[in-house]
């Protein structure tokens, strides 16, 4: 049976539940729907919505310098008459501000773009039928539209974040759960009585929206849930699941309509992840802020990052990563096995922060001369390098390539790396090419990259060996 087939089956509602186990995708169908994002490697995030015009600024006065200035509804724990009055005005979308997006995401070798369709303040960026706190009702803008439209313009996978907590609708029951964040926590619903039921058709009516109006949506990124509210229960997330496969049978989405150790959860912190992920909880899991000690092998996992200490844009936060940082972080990562989502915080107008302009800029210019170490390389076959980190690729005639990521530059100018079947390698740099001396031993190979380092962030040295790499341990 097919996907689409499956698919079929699961659209006709007698058959749904009891069919969905007993049919679940296989391993080759698995990676095939897995294949493009594990090559990619290198995705941008976009938080932007009504928050992104206050610019963490309340009232006159800054909210803070650090931390996520999405969040600023409920760290001045407003309500949401109060915060959409204050942040509608500022919220004013220049016309073709998402191109400026996508050009930066493609010059910087980002292969997919995940934004915010609506974080948690509840403010849809969409035009819907089933909400008036949309774009459509308050810009008569589809801003969902004008940002897939340039993410196809430039070649870009598209993504959807979208949040389940909601912080605008007054049937959410927030008081259900201790640990989600809420702008009115602790208090009575101001409306008296809620019925969490309706919220969620109301969650599931906007997914199925955007879902089914813009194309094809190659990722579906959830945000998030909670140790005590979280999966069935708080979001009917199987039947959320299996309404966005019967629409997007190839989309690949996150572990986040969940939070138990199944789904890669053992907590609340945003570190405490397991690598462990059972499919039927989602594609990937989701380390944020953070990149793991080791790789997690047989498990697909992105780790999502801000460039300074926000998600949404501040004005107040000046803590920018160095372009060092940025690049060094990508071959981490990749080292590992794992892809980097690397966020922007656009302002009010759409614009894009200077500081992250000149940072996706520099990792372009890296990634120009140095992509072929990353994109659709897997993880390390060392335990850890002294001089940096490596990735490999399998060529089509069975060599192995080894792109040695050089970070710290050996004062002799000489490169030893702990493999025993060196005896045919041979080396180059991979920006401009120039041949580099290998001297073979049994216990390493040597290569011979002279005196000064290329280039101070990251230099790649490809080492072409016959067959598999024999590492030597210790
Ligand atoms: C968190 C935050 C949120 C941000 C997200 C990105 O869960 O609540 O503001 O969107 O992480 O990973």
């Amino acid at each position: 049976m097919t996907r689409r087939d499956l698919n079929r089956v699961l659209a006709a509602p007698v058959l749904a539940g009891g069919w969905l186990e007993a049919l679940a995708e296989s391993a080759a169908e698995r990676d095939g729907r897995m294949k493009w994002w594990r090559e990619a490697r290198f995705g941008m995030f976009v938080h932007w919505g009504l928050y992104s015009g206050l610019a963490g600024t309340w009232e006159g006065k800054p909210v803070a310098t650090r931390g996520g200035m999405e969040w600023i509804q409920q760290r001045v724990k407003s309500d949401t008459d109060t915060y959409a009055k204050r942040a509608i005005p500022l919220f004013q979308p220049k016309p073709g501000f998402a191109r400026q997006w996508t050009r930066l995401a493609r010059q910087a070798g980002c292969k997919y773009l995940v934004f915010t369709t609506k974080h948690h303040d509840g403010f849809a960026l969409h035009d819907s039928k089933v909400s008036d706190y949309d774009a459509g009702s308050v810009l008569k803008r589809d801003l969902v539209k004008e940002i897939v439209d340039a993410c196809r313009a430039d070649g870009l996978k598209v993504g959807f974040y979208h949040s389940v907590i909601d912080w605008h609708h007054d049937q959410y029951e927030y008081a259900r759960s201790k640990q989600l964040p809420h702008p009115l926590k602790d208090k009575p619903y101001p409306n008296v009585a809620r019925e969490h039921g309706k919220y969620i058709d109301y969650l599931h009516g906007e997914v199925n929206e955007l879902v089914s109006n813009y194309g094809k949506i190659d990722i579906l990124w959830w945000d998030y849930s909670a140790v005590d509210f979280q999966g069935q229960d708080a979001w009917r997330a199987f039947d959320l699941m299996d309404k966005v496969r019967g629409r997007q049978p190839a989309v690949i989405m996150n572990n986040r309509l969940f939070r138990i150790p199944e789904a890669g959860f053992t907590g609340m912190g945003t570190s405490a992840i397991a690598a462990q992920l059972n499919p039927k909880y989602g594609d990937f899991i989701t380390p944020e802020q953070h990149i793991p000690a080791t790789g997690m092998p047989g498990v697909d996992w992105e780790t999502c990052m801000t460039m300074n200490t926000t998600w949404g844009f501040s004005e107040h936060d000046h803590a920018w990563k160095s372009n060092e940082v940025l690049i060094r972080n990508l071959i981490d990562i990749a080292s590992k096995g794992g892809n980097y989502l690397l966020n922007i915080g656009p302002k009010g107008d759409g614009s894009v922060p200077e500081e992250s302009v000149r940072g996706m800029e520099a990792m372009g210019a890296w990634m120009k001369a140095n992509g072929e170490s990353i994109y659709g390389t897997s993880a390390s076959p060392f335990e850890k390098l002294t001089f940096g980190r490596c990735t490999q690729k399998k060529a089509a005639d069975g060599k192995t390539r080894l792109y040695l990521h050089v970070f710290d530059w050996p004062k002799d100018g000489k490169l030893t790396v702990p493999l025993s079947n060196g005896g045919k390698a041979q080396a180059r740099l991979l920006a401009g090419g120039k041949r580099l001396g290998v001297t073979a031993g049994d216990r390493q190979v040597t290569v011979d990259v002279g005196g000064e380092a290329p280039d101070k962030i990251a230099t790649v040295v490809e080492l072409r060996l016959e067959g598999t790499p024999e590492v030597v341990k210790g």
